[in-house]
């Protein structure tokens, strides 16, 4: 497995295009199941969860084909056995998003149920109670979920709990439903108004998304699209935190900065200057940043996605800050880690709270899920020493290359492969 080693002390400055954004990607992926067109998706990012996603379509029967741009051919599909495997969801649970497309276009799915993963139990209940809403008849069996429906219908349904991917999920079945459908309490995440505007590209008739109601009116068919995935604003906001704790001088370009509201004024409650330019964010980071207290909201509040990254930004600001997480039971693995770097990190129930530190000090750490392991490297970009993090197959889950990135604004940070860990 590999590892990245950092060197501690850089300060990052320069500039950084902003990849697409894998939490779409990912979506619009699956979105191409619900046409027997051709679809082309553009400014991928590199990513091991992108790749997962396009192998279990060609395991359904689509010709894909590219990486950074994508094209995916669904004509074949329905022929073959409609299934994602467990080895497929159990590495990438957003695989489980392919059920509402099928189902839709297809009458069936059989899905691995996805189990819980680091960060949480991550159940699907909502997904299930939405599809069935629907229409679905639904069979759970050996570790799978089995649906089938002859034709779905709309219907009005209330989320007992603001998910994303349920929203994503019943959104693109109802899509091709008959007839009218209501979803009431829905995720409002700018991944949902993008996969929204990709459906009515390809005929879908979607109003509301983005707010916490979405109308449907389903369609006989959809047709094949050409789209270019938005920048990632989870990228953005890690560089961000970057060059915030280096006292750096950074631009985001392309930076989906509408939809940064929450993480632009976070960084400026510690005293981190934001910009918006034409060409996206500039971040300047302060001599010394300030404290904050941040509570993760589904959007547009702080987002889940950069709270390890802020825990960092707490570990070495003047004072104490508070970070509260509400959407996963369990998504403070970092801190740990960060203790064992000097982070002076007190966790009360889904609360840290974090005392700022002078200096961290490297140390060997161990990457547990995603943002955790790119929180680590961003302390080990302000750590006096080495940091060497292992098990860095999570970060290539969602960032591209991060260690060329880093490096190329100024931070000694090399990967070195295979290494034992
Ligand atoms: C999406 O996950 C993102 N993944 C996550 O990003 C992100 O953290 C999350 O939304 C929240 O913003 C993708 O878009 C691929 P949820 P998702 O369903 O859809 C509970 C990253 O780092 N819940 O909104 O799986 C669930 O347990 C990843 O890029 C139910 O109870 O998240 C959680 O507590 C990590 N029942 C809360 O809702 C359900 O049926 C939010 O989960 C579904 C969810």
């Amino acid at each position: 497995m590999d590892k990245i080693v950092v060197q501690g002390g850089a300060t990052l400055s320069g500039e950084l295009r902003v990849n697409g954004a894998k939490n779409a990607a990912l979506l619009i992926q699956c979105a191409a199941l619900l046409t027997s067109g051709k679809t082309t998706l553009r400014h991928l990012p590199l990513l091991s969860d992108v790749r997962t996603m396009s192998r279990l379509l060609a395991r359904l029967g689509c010709r894909v084909t590219g990486e950074r741009t994508l094209e995916i051919d669904s004509q074949d599909v329905g022929s073959g056995d409609l299934e994602a495997p467990y080895d497929l969801v159990k590495t990438m649970r957003a695989s489980v998003t392919v059920m509402g497309p099928l189902l839709a276009r297809y009458g069936k799915a059989s899905v691995s149920l996805p189990g819980g993963c680091a960060i949480g139990a991550r159940p699907i209940d909502q997904h299930l109670k939405g599809l069935k809403a629907l229409g679905a008849e639904i069979l759970l069996e050996h570790g799978y979920v089995h649906l089938k429906t002859k034709r779905l219908h709309g219907a009005a349904f209330v989320f007992d709990t603001v998910t994303v991917g349920g929203t994503q999920n019943v959104m693109m079945a109802a899509a091709l439903a008959k007839g009218e459908s209501r979803l009431e309490n829905v995720a409002r995440e700018p991944e949902v108004q993008e996969l929204a505007q990709v459906l009515n590209k390809m005929g879908a008739k979607i109003s509301g998304a983005g707010t916490s109601v979405i109308e449907i009116q389903g369609v006989e068919e959809l047709v094949g699209v050409d789209h270019a995935i938005l920048p990632d604003r989870i990228e953005a906001g890690t560089f961000a935190v970057g060059a915030a704790i280096t006292g750096g001088d950074l631009l985001l370009r392309d930076a989906p900065v509408d939809h940064m509201h929450a993480v632009i004024s976070k960084l400026e409650e510690a005293g981190v200057q934001c910009v918006v330019e034409p060409e996206g964010l500039r971040v300047h980071g302060p001599e010394q940043l300030q404290p904050i207290d941040a509570v993760t909201k589904p959007h547009p509040g702080f987002p889940t996605d950069m709270q390890a990254q802020f825990v960092v930004l707490a570990s070495v600001a003047s004072g104490r800050s508070m970070v509260t997480e509400t959407i996963f039971e369990n998504r403070f693995m970092h801190v740990p880690e960060l203790q064992r770097m000097g982070a002076d990190i007190h966790i009360t129930g889904n609360t840290v709270v974090v005392r700022g530190v002078k200096k961290l000090s490297g140390a060997t750490v161990m990457a547990t899920d995603l943002r955790a392991s790119a929180s680590l490297i961003l302390a080990g970009l302000v750590a006096k020493g080495t940091t060497e993090i292992l098990r860095v197959y999570h970060l290539d889950r969602g960032y591209e290359a991060i260690e060329d990135k880093l490096s190329a604004l100024g931070a000694t940070i090399e990967r070195r492969k295979g290494a034992s860990s």
